[in-house]
């Protein structure tokens, strides 16, 4: 079988990271080889943005954060998920491009046309599968609120978030073939079995 490329997407509180685990579980029954990466901080240079990006005291237009995202991408693709990929090992990463669309685009309002002329040209490969966790703002900001410190953007308010789970759902609607929505609303065991069984088409 062809190594696949995964990604997860959602907003804050959406449940993304708690169901890799899902994945892994599933993938390791399969026996298929896999890693597991994030963005932004999926390599070395990437932790270093990440810091930058999600530091609420560091002052960034809405530009130098796409751009930053970008570059993060861009090195992530060529040092870690292209050559994985090449190797024959699945990459399963927490976020990639449709959170640049999502919370660049729609969360920031620099519209999603601008982000893809910007990254026109760049080779950002677009992945066979994309799990996006939905459910309604209320519910996934007073979960992520319950963490730790908020970063940048989990301090940003409603509307902000709002804007991005309506980009994120424009997207899905525009490419359900590789998007698939899970309601990530429901009980923990019902969130899990709808993830399989996406996994399970596609495998
Ligand atoms: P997370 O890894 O905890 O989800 O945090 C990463 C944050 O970065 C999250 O708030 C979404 C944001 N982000 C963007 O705004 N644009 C991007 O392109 C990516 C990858 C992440």
């Amino acid at each position: 079988m062809n190594p696949l490329f995964i990604t997860l997407e959602g907003i804050e509180g959406s449940g993304k990271s708690t169901n890799i685990k899902v994945i892994n579980n599933y993938l390791n029954d399969k026996n298929i080889n896999y890693i597991n990466t994030r963005e932004p901080g999926g390599s070395e240079v990437g932790d270093q943005l990440r810091n930058i990006l999600l530091n609420t005291e560091k002052k960034l237009s809405n530009q130098t954060e796409l751009l930053l995202m970008l570059a993060d991408r861009v090195n992530h693709i060529e040092t870690l998920i292209q050559p994985n990929l090449e190797k024959g090992i699945t990459v399963i990463s927490d976020r990639f491009m449709d959170s640049s669309y999502a919370y660049q685009g729609g969360g920031r309002e620099m519209g999603l046309d601008t982000i893809t002329k910007i990254i026109d040209g760049l080779n950002i490969i677009q992945p066979n599968l994309t799990l996006l966790f939905d459910l309604p703002v209320e519910m996934a900001l007073e979960r992520a609120r319950k963490r730790s410190k908020l970063d940048r953007f989990e301090s940003e308010d409603y509307d902000f978030h709002q804007r991005i789970r309506e980009t994120y759902l424009f997207l899905a609607e525009e490419d359900s073939e590789r998007i698939k929505i899970i309601d990530a609303s429901k009980d923990i065991e019902e969130v899990e079995s709808q993830v399989r069984k996406i996994l399970e088409q596609k495998l």
